[in-house]
């Protein structure tokens, strides 16, 4: 399954000089879907994973799926203000300024082994957000899975030295997909 050309190219999107990289037709597409989701189960399958963390809001659409799959818990991490009971919480660095993203803090049993999962890693600051969560629960990540990478962006290198698998690999602005 070419997931690659199921992913479509919108240039100057969300700004002049970047071009955004949809995943909704490979949504749409019932083959595609479960393939994505196979190929990312086939990764975190062999690290014995009890949860998989996601990140509001992309992440959630494969990480649940995934979850299921794997028979592990899903754990969702929110936009500040959204999680109800008490939450932990850690900050990432935008272009311009700073966002954070939060976790219950209860969701997860210490020491238990956590996939981080999202749809693309860009510079890397959402997922290393992520990734400072489950640490501050006691947890272990086993690994970093996502649909797509921009690997021009430096994002694996800043989560080191975490194991990160991406289905997808762009490596550059402007390399076409399909
Ligand atoms: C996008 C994408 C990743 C993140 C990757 O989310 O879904 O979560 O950016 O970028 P980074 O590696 O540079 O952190 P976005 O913040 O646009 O929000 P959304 O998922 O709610 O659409
Ligand atoms: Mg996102």
């Amino acid at each position: 399954m070419d997931l690659r050309s199921r992913i479509r190219d919108i240039p100057d999107y969300p700004k002049r000089g970047i071009v955004f990289r949809d995943i909704t037709p490979l949504l749409l597409d019932a083959a595609a879907l479960d393939a994505a989701v196979d190929a990312l189960v086939a990764y975190a399958a062999p690290r014995d994973v009890q949860y998989v963390v996601a990140a509001e809001a992309r992440g959630f659409i494969l990480g649940a799926a995934v979850a299921r799959q794997l028979g592990a818990g899903f754990v969702p991490a929110r936009k500040p203000g959204k999680l109800p009971a008490e939450t932990v919480s850690a900050e990432y660095i935008l272009e311009y300024g700073v966002d954070a993203l939060e976790m219950h803090a209860d969701a997860l049993a210490h020491g238990a082994n956590v996939l981080v999962h999202d749809d693309l890693l860009a510079t890397g600051g959402t997922a290393r957000a992520l990734c400072d969560l489950v640490e501050q629960l006691g947890g272990h990540v086993v690994g970093c899975a996502f649909l797509a990478e921009l690997a021009f962006l430096g994002g694996r290198e800043r989560l080191a030295p975490f194991d990160v698998h991406a289905l997808v690999s762009y490596a550059s602005e402007t390399e076409r997909g399909g």
